[in-house]
């Protein structure tokens, strides 16, 4: 009696009808649940510690959750390893806290989205168990199987992961695909019991009362004809090359039949995609072709470790606003359980921690799209430094590591390369409160939590009027509270210096300018002409005609 299934039909949700833009209004946080709080001392966030913290999220102005995956997993890439679609993870709690999650949230006005992971499966799942022992029977084609190729892998593909993009199964005589761990093989979605099977679950979830998804790792359902790539090989002889396989007329078709099913129930889908180009990007959320409401870029224009610059930042921003202006939306963050921290990448975690925290999410929430909100980013958390390579949890962080090792790099500079990429910066356990455990657990946490809970954490946010957390709550009240921050126009104007974004959004009656110093040192800027107020600012000031703004500084200003 623990799964979805046995529910179908049985769930009354209160799902009043929509209108048509409403994912547009939307304040979106992510939750990492394994992360976010833990209810019963096992070191590991559930259920039950999500429902403890609804009140903190309402209070803090948030309209929908995300949970990344919940499901049934040997968790060899934390949930995105899915062996069981029906049914929740004891670790997390029962079907039933799940309902009392969605009640409880439904309660409060806060919508809830679930991870949908149907790229792959994890190696566990029944539907592989099967697949794997022969070429005939039910799910014989539910995963890429084809036959070695003089005695080899059928191509050279790389897994995002590292080493080669497939697995030898010696029951079968075959190879089978895994873009991402040898864990995680790839569904054939040219079975027509896939599409089945996947698609009576989404509907299941639906009839559950979910909101709506984020789907994961969308990009490549249709890989095209299996060639091999001309990309460089890595020091394991295969070579890495999701471009090829990504954005494929086939994988449109999958995501547009998908989407339809979506809309049956009104709900709510963004995409986790690879683009190459912004016209890509377009092609998901473009409102004539009826795919996502919106699309998160796996490596999106403005979040790009190593490559950033203000300057590109500000140059991504302003192409992908002309793109889809007309059609299309945007799916604004700096960060997810993939990612560093927000305010350690862009901003300065050390001296200018708050001032540079609030900036960027002033960036955030006044920019035309959807703001997502990732756990933690609004007390302000910062990347993790662990001692070893051994503190790391991460599958991708280990592979980077053994990668580094492979290429010649000593122990010291493979760690401090895996390190800086690593998605444990983000998924370091919620900082709650300045006590043992940091308030997430009263037991050991699955993965080392940051030694700055003591100073960095809920309670003493909550206590302290300008801290990043109250400027978070001020700005989505303001971010509410104004139609034209949400569906306004937007212009970037020329400041001569890459550093100092300075937009103006316009609409409903009202213009805004927004200013921020994107660096660490003092920066000369002229407001345009006209009378401004400042609606809020991270300094203690009011914004002068000219001024030279402080580090980090940032204001939005509204004309008089
Ligand atoms: C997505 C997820 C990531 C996961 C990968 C494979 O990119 O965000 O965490 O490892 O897909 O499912
Ligand atoms: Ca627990």
């Amino acid at each position: 009696m623990d799964s979805v299934q046995t529910r179908e039909g049985t769930m009354e949700h209160t799902r009043e009808k929509r209108s048509k833009d409403w994912f547009k209004d939307l304040e979106i946080y992510q939750i990492y649940p394994k992360s976010f709080m833990d209810s019963n001392g096992d070191g590991i966030g559930d259920l039950p510690g999500i429902i403890s913290k609804l009140d903190y999220l309402e209070k803090l102005g948030i309209d929908a959750i995300w949970l990344s995956p919940i499901y049934v997993s040997p968790c060899y890439d934390n949930g995105y390893d899915i062996a069981d679609y029906d049914r929740i993870d004891p670790v997390f709690g029962t079907i039933e806290d799940l309902e009392r999650l969605r009640d409880e949230a439904h309660g409060r006005g806060i919508c809830l989205i679930m991870d949908l992971v149907v790229n792959h499966t994890s190696s566990f799942h029944e539907w592989f168990r099967e697949s794997r022992k022969s070429r005939t029977g039910q799910y014989s084609d539910y995963y890429i199987w084809k036959d070695p190729k003089d005695g080899k892998e059928p191509n050279n593909w790389a897994s995002c992961f590292g080493g080669s993009a497939w697995e030898y199964c010696e029951e079968r005589g075959q190879y089978y695909l895994h873009m991402f761990a040898k864990e995680q093989p790839d569904l054939n979605w040219k079975s027509e019991g896939v599409r089945k099977s996947i698609f009576a679950m989404i509907r299941r979830w639906l009839d559950f009362g979910v909101d709506g998804f984020r789907v994961d790792a969308i990009s490549y359902l249709d890989k095209g004809d299996f060639c091999d790539s001309t990309n460089a090989l890595n020091a394991e002889g295969y070579a890495l090359d999701m471009d090829a396989i990504s954005n494929r007329p086939g994988t449109h078709a999958i995501i547009k039949d998908i989407c339809r099913i979506l809309d049956e129930y009104d709900a709510f889908a963004v995409g986790e995609v690879n683009i190459k180009k912004l016209s890509d990007y377009r092609d998901y959320c473009s409102e004539d072709r009826k795919e996502f409401k919106m699309a998160i870029p796996f490596v999106p224009p403005i979040v790009e470790i190593g490559t950033w610059s203000p300057a590109k930042m500000k140059r991504d921003i302003v192409a992908s606003y002309e793109t889809m202006k007309d059609d299309g939306w945007w799916a604004r963050f700096l960060s997810n359980h993939d990612k560093p921290r927000q305010v350690s990448l862009y901003g300065n975690d050390t001296t200018y921690r708050i001032d540079s925290a609030k900036m960027l999410a002033m960036l955030m929430q006044t920019l035309p799209g959807t703001p997502f909100i990732f756990q933690g980013e609004e007390i302000g958390m910062t990347d993790v430094h662990y001692p070893s390579i051994g503190c790391y949890n991460d599958i991708d962080t280990r592979n980077a590591y053994r990668t580094a090792l492979l290429e010649g790099k000593s122990e010291e500079e493979a760690l401090r390369i895996a390190a800086a990429i690593s998605r444990d910066n983000a998924r370091t356990p919620m900082q709650w409160k300045n006590e043992e455990g940091a308030g997430f657990t009263t037991g050991k946490p699955w993965l080392e939590i940051n030694g700055n809970y003591r100073t960095i954490n809920v309670e003493s946010s909550l206590a302290d009027d300008e801290s990043i957390l109250s400027f978070y709550r001020k700005l989505i009240e303001i971010r509410k509270k104004e139609p034209c921050l949400r569906r306004g126009s937007m212009e970037f104007h020329d400041t001569g210096d890459d550093c100092i974004f300075a937009f103006s959004r316009m609409g409903y009656g009202k213009e805004f300018l927004v200013l921020l110093n994107f660096s660490d040192s003092l920066r000369r800027y002229s407001l345009p002409a006209g009378n401004w107020m400042s609606v809020i600012s991270n300094g203690k000031r009011s914004a002068q005609e000219s001024m030279v703004l402080k580090p980090y500084e940032a204001f939005l200003l509204e004309r008089r």
